[in-house]
């Protein structure tokens, strides 16, 4: 696995930006996928400054959600669909289109949402980049402890960790009690998976999903065994890699 340290923020998302940007001038029609939470913010507002300047084609490339919130829907702030939506399609001029999934938190029918992601990836998978944030309990998506590196497209209920640190996102106080991901098989299938992290609280993670050998109590060590993923830090999460 690729690790790569930056010494702030800034640059640790300029650089990541940059490594999406050119899968996508590569491929126009690159099937991209992006964690929402706070750490990615930054990207995705790159991505579109990028896009603006036509540094990367943006009529073509096709979009999975990588998770969401069950029970939440496109008009809750803080939900990964309202979110990647503010700071990533709408500043693009992009509408949710057929050359984008997303799961729809607030279906009665779940299966159908994990039915209509793996038709979606069987249409125009595997993901060409998935872009990750870390958890602090080492998730990616909403894989959670415990993932098998083989699950799949699921519905799963939240780690304690997960609701705790998920409130950080909401204005009003929200029932978290289940997410529903793409799975640790397709992540491992996608063909550049980035894991990003910045501060200081993610260096204790960081250290056991990068350093320590790979295990399923913490989902972001997968990782490891990805071909080719690339870990994009700032100097505070990459801290304690050596400690
Ligand atoms: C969000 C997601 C989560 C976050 C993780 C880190 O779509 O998939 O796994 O990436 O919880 O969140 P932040 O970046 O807010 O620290």
């Amino acid at each position: 696995m690729d690790i790569r340290i930056f010494p702030n923020h800034e640059a640790m998302t300029a650089a990541a930006a940059d490594a999406v940007a050119g899968v996508i001038t590569r491929k126009p029609d690159a099937l991209i996928c992006l964690a929402a939470g706070h750490t990615p913010v930054d990207l995705m507002k790159r991505l579109v400054v990028h896009a603006r300047e036509g540094k990367f084609p943006k009529d073509r490339f096709r979009f999975i959600s990588l998770d969401e919130w069950v029970g939440l829907g496109p008009k809750d702030s803080g939900s990964c669909i309202h979110d990647v939506g503010k700071y990533f399609l709408d500043d693009m001029g992009l509408e949710r289109g057929a050359r984008m999934f997303f799961f729809d938190g607030l279906a009665k029918d779940m299966q159908a949402q994990i039915d209509g992601a793996k038709a979606f990836l069987a249409a125009h998978g595997p993901i060409d980049v998935i872009v990750l944030g870390i958890g602090m309990n080492g998730h990616i998506g909403f894989n959670e402890v415990g993932s098998a590196f083989d699950s799949d497209v699921r519905v799963l209920p939240l780690d304690e960790t997960s609701k705790t640190v998920g409130a950080k996102y909401f204005d009003t106080p929200r029932t978290l009690e289940s997410g529903i991901t793409i799975g640790m098989r397709q992540i491992l299938e996608a063909k550049k998976a980035f894991l990003l992290a910045s501060s200081a609280k993610k260096a204790d993670i960081v250290r056991q999903a990068l350093k320590d050998p790979p295990t399923e109590r913490v989902p972001a060590s997968v990782l490891q065994k990805h071909p080719a993923a690339t870990a994009f830090l700032d100097a505070g999460a990459a801290a304690k890699l050596n400690g």
